[in-house]
């Protein structure tokens, strides 16, 4: 049976308050969470602070993909903010990825890189779309967390349902960071193939991304409890 899998909160709301609230309420119950698109845009590097000024740690989700300078100079700063992990998106190439992962080894960090495959919202239609031929989805998954584990990456944001070929295809040592996460009491949102962390931690999941059904529930915390709960009667 594999070890736990680590929660980590989605913080995805508008502005700092909004955060900072969130990460009293739910530290130290909760240590990790996660900086996205939203939050970063909105507030830059202070809401990284936010969570870090009150214990927490930081998962940054900001899916990088340009140039490998310029992802390398991004990443550079991700780990100077004191992030534990980054992600970008493997799509980006081979270089763009050696040279993120370079650019941490040089910084000293302990930060993680971790790659985004293909988006959980692309169906085969729409990544036939994207790159002009037909892919099979699945394999396609495969493909570029084996050229991210190549690239020197430390792990994989993936579908719950993907769990189980990635680890047989890149090994033990890649994490995996399992979005789309739903108990059976909470409502599944716009998340579509969504597991139980119960199922998730089951399939072999190291972490498992959670907003909504904590951070919209009428008591975060209880909800909170009740996941956790769920994780350790898996364990
Ligand atoms: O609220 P919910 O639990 O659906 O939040 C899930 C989090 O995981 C969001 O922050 C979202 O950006 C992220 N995510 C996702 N699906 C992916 C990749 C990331 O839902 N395929």
């Amino acid at each position: 049976m594999p070890a736990r899998p680590e929660l980590i909160v989605a913080l995805d709301v508008a502005d700092l308050a909004s955060a900072a609230a969130l990460v009293e309420q739910l530290y130290p119950t909760v240590t990790l969470f996660k900086v996205g698109l939203q939050l970063f845009t909105a507030e830059g590097p202070r809401a990284v602070e936010a969570v870090q000024q009150r214990g927490g740690r930081v998962f940054l989700d900001l899916k990088l993909h340009d140039i490998p300078n310029t992802v390398a100079g991004a990443v550079r700063e991700a780990a100077r903010l004191g992030v534990e992990m980054c992600t970008l998106h493997a799509s980006g190439g081979r270089s763009m990825l050696q040279a993120a992962a370079q650019s941490v080894a040089g910084s000293g960090s302990p930060m993680r890189l971790l790659a985004v495959t293909v988006l959980t919202s692309l169906d085969s239609r729409g990544l036939e779309e994207v790159v002009g031929s037909q892919l099979d989805v699945a394999a396609q998954v495969v493909r570029l967390a084996l050229l991210a584990r190549e690239a020197g990456l430390d792990g994989v944001v993936a579908s719950p349902h993907e769990i189980g070929v990635l680890r047989a295809t890149v090994g033990p040592s890649m994490r995996l960071v399992i979005p789309g996460v739903r108990p059976a009491w909470a409502a599944t949102d716009d998340q579509r193939r969504v597991m139980t962390p119960h199922e998730a931690a089951v399939a072999g999941a190291d972490y498992l991304v959670i907003g909504r059904p904590i951070t919209a529930a009428a008591d975060p915390v209880q909800a909170t409890g009740r996941i956790l709960e769920e994780l350790r009667a898996a364990a």
